[in-house]
């Protein structure tokens, strides 16, 4: 049945009340039936598709099903349009409770005005009130043309309310099509994004207005692909398809606290602890050559529950890792530099997106676990250029200013500015363990002896013996500074111990701090150099 044969009766007894209020609900529901066929093609689900895909079956309770725009806002577009272009609502992820929205691109692509606005705002505040994470999910071309500024004061609202709810409780992004303008700002703002190969896209301004306003030509892969914003940071998983996505945040989710004043779910898992013999494969981690590359990430699955590692924007500075996992079935937040990458050094990227990750962390009680194998900051004019003195301070800057309990391991290098950017003891990470291999100095042997023994060096090389004398010297400059004795004897460094003890030790320490409670001096919020 068409919605022009639907029945129409606003008079009458309850009955044909009753009628009434069923043909509206089923106009709604049918959107522009057209269009449902157009989004399928396109190998993408409707809004009201999604919203079931991704919440436990049969929990979704509607709201709003029968708004729509004022009347004569269209001119002669006579579809009634209940819903207008966004399903929101609330259900359960898991048992437990969401607030989620879903444009629906087959209403004006999914474009957002007042409205729209409205019916998002509105759940968004529900989150908010109750404490519970919200998910959007993205299919728009952004401010509704025809509704001029009253579209972009409903950017605005959703946007004031963003910054509302950030901190509060966690909001999710999922870009599940061409979005465009205000569709990708708001989700920018958010703590997660995911997006899906081949069928989403996001950009500021889509190719035909880009065509139109300065002649570049540029496709719609290039432009807001999803490797293209994966590589910018703007993404933190891009999903094989719709399910893999919904897949991802429910995972997501089950790590999360339903808000800042709540804890991750505990899947009680404490063991006894003591070391198995999974846990002495660590000590053959760390090669023997010192500048020879290991994968940091099987580090981490040594330490957590299952080896499961939550990894986010991986494509993103791949030479720091940031990511959840579980510790004796309780939520950590991991931090740790990737020596399979630029050696592991930090860089602008790294710096912003371990930042970030802290910030999140912290305002979640999401204890964080730092893994350090880190030359310094990368040398550079493009880096200068760029705004590293700014821009790198940000991630010793974060965990100044964290409360949650924090342990760092160095397990390799901790050279220069990455040994006090990386969670050290003087920012107030509660416990420091480092292993037996950790070189804990100013710098590397290579550059600290061109430095301070440039005149011996340059004499040796006049009596043609310099490569033996630069060796020799490296090698005890090595054997003195490059060692963790020296940081634990001034109780930098907590322990010693041997990479087999990790996972027991961060345990213990972490089960220690459970109940830690830091409050710094009243501020209105600290200043982060952004
Ligand atoms: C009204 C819109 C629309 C919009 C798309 N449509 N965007 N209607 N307002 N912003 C309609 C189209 O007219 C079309 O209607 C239907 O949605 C599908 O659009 P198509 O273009 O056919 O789809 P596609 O080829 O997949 O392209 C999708 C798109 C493109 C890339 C999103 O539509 C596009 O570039 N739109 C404009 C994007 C943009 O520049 N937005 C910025 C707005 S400014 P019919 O009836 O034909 O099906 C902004 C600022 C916010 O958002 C500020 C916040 C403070």
């Amino acid at each position: 049945m068409t919605t022009t044969e639907l029945p129409r009766s606003t008079a009458g007894g309850t009955a044909a009340k009753i009628a009434e209020l069923a043909r509206r609900r089923e106009v709604s529901r049918q959107g522009s039936m057209a269009s449902v066929e157009k989004q399928h093609a396109k190998g993408k689900l409707t809004a009201r598709e999604r919203i079931e895909a991704f919440l436990d079956p049969g929990t979704f309770v509607e709201v709003d099903e029968l708004a729509r725009h004022g009347a004569g806002a269209y001119g002669d577009d006579a579809r009634e349009l209940y819903g207008d272009g966004v399903v929101t609502g609330y259900g359960l992820v898991s048992g437990r409770p969401v607030c989620v929205y879903a444009q629906d691109f087959t209403v004006f692509g999914g474009s957002v005005g007042e409205r729209v606005g409205q019916k998002i705002v509105k759940v968004m505040q529900r989150a908010i009130d109750v404490g519970c994470p919200i998910v959007g999910i993205n299919d728009s071309g952004g401010a509704r043309i025809q509704e001029g500024v009253a579209s972009l004061a409903a950017y605005a609202e959703i946007g004031y309310h963003i910054g509302l709810a950030s901190g509060v409780v966690p909001q999710v992004s999922l870009i599940l099509g061409p979005c465009a303008g205000g569709a990708v700002y708001g989700p920018a703002a958010t703590d997660i994004v995911v997006m899906v190969e081949k069928t989403s896209h996001q950009f500021v301004t889509g190719p035909d207005v880009i065509r139109a306003v300065t002649g570049e030509q540029v496709t719609f892969e290039e432009l807001g692909g999803p490797s293209t914003n994966a590589a910018a940071g703007n993404v933190h998983y891009v999903a094989a398809d719709e399910k893999d996505a919904f897949d991802w945040v429910q995972t997501l989710l089950s790590y999360l606290p339903s808000n800042n004043l709540d804890e991750a779910p505990d899947f009680g898992a404490e063991t006894e602890l003591e070391i198995v013999a999974d846990d002495l494969g660590l000590n053959a981690v760390i090669p023997d050559e010192p500048n020879r590359l290991y994968d940091m990430t099987t580090v981490i699955q040594y330490l957590v529950d299952d080896g499961e590692f939550l990894e986010m924007q991986a494509a993103f500075a791949p030479n720091l890792l940031v990511g959840l996992a579980r510790l004796e079935g309780r939520t950590v937040g991991i931090i740790a530099n990737q020596p399979m990458h630029l050696s592991g050094a930090l860089d602008i990227d790294a710096s912003e997106k371990g930042a970030r990750f802290i910030q999140f962390c912290d305002a979640f009680n999401i204890p964080i676990l730092t893994l350090v194998d880190v030359p310094g900051y990368l040398p550079g004019l493009e880096q200068e250029r760029g705004g590293l003195i700014r821009r790198g301070v940000k991630l010793s800057f974060a965990y100044a200013t964290a409360t949650v309990p924090m342990v760092t391991v160095i397990v390799r290098k901790a050279y220069g500015g990455g040994y006090a950017s990386m969670g050290c003891k003087h920012y107030r990470v509660d416990t420091n363990l480092a292993w037996p291999t950790a070189e804990i100095a100013v710098m590397g042997g290579e550059a600290a002896v061109s430095v301070l023994f440039r005149r011996q060096l340059q004499e040796a090389a006049a009596a043609g013996n310099d490569e033996y004398v630069r060796d020799a010297l490296i090698a005890a400059y090595r054997a003195e500074k490059c060692t963790p004795y020296e940081a634990a004897e001034r109780g930098y460094i907590d322990a010693v111990i041997a990479p087999s003890e990790t996972r027991i030790e961060v345990a213990k320490a972490l089960r220690m701090l459970r109940t830690k409670r830091k409050t710094g001096p009243a501020r209105k919020h600290s200043n982060i150099p952004l």
